[in-house]
């Protein structure tokens, strides 16, 4: 039996009010526009991320697919990071089903891009070049292992987007989680870009659904490709309902989230076999290098003690969310002790000295005091 599920933080599942919520919502056809309470779903994301409209879209993949083929048509291309979700993770679909270009730039460890390597991608060529039209970038970048772009740097890429004459969309999959670590407004991570998608089944727990926000003559677009996609839904308020609570009472939330995930990492970096600099950790995604290359094997060991990891070669990550408490983090340094000795054929050693010869609860209290956010 699974006991803890670390795989991601989309395999929450609704809160009771989201299923009350649910069972009660007023519904239309959507696909007219008369679905009430998708339209104040949308209404009220789009207020909270200071944009003039917002469309409810079947998943985050769809959003960004959406948005990227309302900003750019078949032949430009947009420039975006190596490590971006929609290049790694997303089926290739805004080339293979838009004809778009995706020029790749390294990610630095810290998320951003830089602004030569953007200018340079994005430099206007003659007839043997896409047009690029667009930057997209990712917050919280998930596998740069969850970590937050603050206002300022947000900012200083629309900067060069805009004086490169290119639109900005946000993937901002996981934005709430970004402005709760800045102790931020939403807006301040959203200010100047031209579209943005957020999810709701992510750490917000709701069982289906994202949102792309932006202005009124985007979102019109928007709309039509989402049609063409096949994302015309029809009583939607269904789903919808489960969006609201979200947005009222699971965003804040995510601060318990994110403490865990700075406790299971102080306590992996703990352990002999696990490569983490746990003070990297800012939100709810806890990436960390396996050495010995046995992260299958730890996997498959967590698995038989109840606890879920999406297996890796050198690397695991590591997801909380709103289905993990405090008391699951303990329970799954516990077993984590016990495996990794197991597959790198260790005893259960002494945890390893600290970097500052601290233990791995002093050290996670003393994260707490550390970790105060830059802007
Ligand atoms: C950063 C980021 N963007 C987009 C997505 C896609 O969301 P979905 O799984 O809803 O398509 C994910 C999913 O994990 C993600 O992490």
């Amino acid at each position: 039996m699974i006991r803890v599920d670390l795989r991601s933080d989309t395999v929450t599942h609704p809160t009771p009010e989201m299923r009350r919520a649910m069972a009660k919502a007023e519904v239309g056809d959507d696909v007219y526009g008369d679905d009430p309470t998708t339209n104040k779903l949308q209404e009220k994301a789009a207020s909270i991320l200071g944009k003039q409209a917002g469309l409810f879209v079947a998943s985050g993949t769809q959003g960004n697919l959406t948005s990227v083929l309302s900003h750019c048509t078949r032949g430009d291309a947009f420039v975006l990071g190596d490590k971006a979700h929609i290049f790694q993770s997303e089926a290739g679909g805004t080339s293979v089903l838009g004809g778009v270009v995706m020029k790749t730039v390294p990610n630095n460890a810290d998320g951003t891009l830089n602004e030569a390597d953007i200018r340079a991608a994005a430099a206007k060529g003659d007839y043997h070049k896409a047009r690029v039209k667009l930057l997209a970038i990712e917050n919280t970048q998930n596998l740069c292992g969850g970590v937050a772009l603050s206002p300022r740097q947000t900012a200083a890429h629309v900067a060069v987007a805009r004086d490169m004459g290119l639109k900005v969309h946000l993937d901002g999959a996981r934005i709430f989680n970004a402005a709760v670590y800045f102790k931020c407004n939403p807006k301040e991570l959203t200010r100047g870009v031209d579209s943005v998608t957020f999810c709701l089944s992510k750490g917000l727990s709701c069982p289906i659904g994202s949102i792309v926000c932006g202005d009124k003559d985007f979102i019109d677009e928007a709309n039509r490709w989402r049609k063409m996609l096949g994302g015309g839904m029809r009583q939607v308020g269904i789903i919808a309902a489960a969006g609201l609570v979200a947005l009222d009472s699971m965003i804040d939330r995510l601060a318990e989230d994110h403490e865990n995930a700075r406790k299971l990492a102080f306590g992996l970096a703990e352990i002999q076999g696990v490569d983490l600099d746990p003070a990297a950790v800012q939100t709810n995604i806890v990436r960390f290098g396996i050495p010995s290359r046995k992260g299958n094997e730890i996997a498959a060991g967590l698995y038989k003690e109840g606890i879920y990891v999406n297996p890796g070669d050198s690397a695991l990550r590591l997801v909380t969310h709103y289905g993990v408490d405090s008391e699951d983090i303990d329970y799954t340094l516990e077993a984590m002790r016990r495996v990794v000795a197991a597959v790198t054929d260790r005893t259960v050693s002494a945890p390893k000295a600290g970097r500052n010869g601290r233990s791995a609860e002093g050290r996670a209290s003393a994260a707490k005091r550390t970790t105060a956010p830059r802007r």
